[in-house]
């Protein structure tokens, strides 16, 4: 009896190697698990096997039968699998993580910021909160002045409130530090405006400010001029137009020549050759007084500078808007 079980257990082990789909194995299942298959008729021969050998034999056979259920089982699943498709390819190659870019502002400004570094300015920054003194008083803007209303904002307190330009940079700096200054201070800035193509809340600005014994309105368009000249071209024009700020005296605004037309004139820059980029100036005495620096010994420029608006000229790109939508069809072109 012994024998014959090893047999059948061999007989099984060659017969279910060549078992190829469910069909098959079920086939086996009845051939060596059924009712009238070689195990149960083993079983039922064991009431004729001699009593000292029955539990012994006994135990064989049910520990064929468990052989032959498992291994059925372990084929079953695995044909299942292969059945619905249901498997892993560890030979597949990874999904690709999208690459981030940069986004076309930091662009632009990363290009701003190594110009002026190249021309000596360090790096300076400052807080989107400020305070009333920092962001107005400090620079020669009164309580009651009208350029205020030029510059309305958001207010957190009667005292503190979201910048609306960088010019409270020049403050911090000059605060913290005897001439002379060199430095440029990127940054958001925020605005009580109406979005449109050329307005939003908030936008980006360059804040320049160089502090020492003798500096001239000339170095100032020395710098604006060689800075336009590296971000659009050896060919493009700056032009210096009087205005006013209250920080600066005199003060100016500076326009480039039109990076359409190159000058020539054309519909963006509405046939004027120009486009406006910002104001800029001499800084003013009070402003000097106001951090501690001997206005009958130092002199400064200062300038500003729109960062969106340097970014559609570079780009041109038509609405401001489409810088802070983070539509991936628009940002993945530059
Ligand atoms: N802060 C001014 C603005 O946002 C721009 C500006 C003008 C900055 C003249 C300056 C400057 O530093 O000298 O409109």
């Amino acid at each position: 009896m012994k024998e014959n079980i090893e047999q059948l257990r061999e007989a099984f082990l060659t017969e279910i190697q060549t078992v190829k789909n469910l069909q098959e194995l079920d086939a086996l299942r009845v051939k060596y698990l059924g009712r009238k298959g070689q195990l149960q008729a083993y079983f039922k021969q064991l009431g004729q096997v001699d009593p000292a050998d029955r539990p012994q034999i006994g135990r064989l056979l049910n520990e064929l039968k468990q052989l032959f259920e498992r291994t059925i089982a372990e084929y079953k699943s695995r044909f299942r699998e292969e059945d619905t498709g249901e498997w892993i390819d560890l030979t597949l190659p990874g999904r690709k993580p999208p690459v981030a870019r940069k986004h076309p502002l930091t662009q632009v400004l990363d290009e701003i910021k190594s110009i002026f570094q190249s021309l000596g300015f360090t790096i300076a920054d400052g807080p989107e909160v400020e305070t009333d003194y920092y962001n107005f008083e400090a620079l020669n803007i009164p309580k009651l002045h009208p350029a205020r209303d030029m510059q309305d904002t958001l207010y957190v307190t009667e005292d503190i409130l979201l910048r609306t330009h960088t010019s409270p940079v020049q403050i911090r700096v000059m605060e913290s530090q005897p001439p002379p200054v060199r430095i440029i201070a990127p940054g958001r800035v925020y605005r009580r405006d109406t979005p449109d193509a050329s307005h939003s809340p908030f936008f980006h600005q360059v804040e320049g400010l160089c502090v020492d014994q003798g500096i001239s309105f000339a170095d100032l368009k020395a710098v604006i001029s060689e800075f336009a000249r590296r971000m659009f071209g050896e060919d493009i024009q700056v032009r210096f137009r009087p205005s006013f700020f209250p920080f600066t005296e005199p003060s100016l605004e500076y326009d480039f020549n039109c990076v359409f037309c190159r000058g020539k004139g054309c519909r963006v820059c509405k046939q004027t050759g120009w486009m406006e980029i910002s104001g800029a100036g001499m800084v003013d005495p009070n402003v000097f007084k106001a951090v501690g620096y001997d206005p009958e010994i130092y002199t400064g420029y200062a300038f500003g500078m729109g960062v969106d608006r340097i970014a559609m000229l570079k780009f041109a790109i038509d609405d401001i808007r489409l810088f802070f939508e983070n539509d991936m069809r628009f940002l993945r072109q530059f």
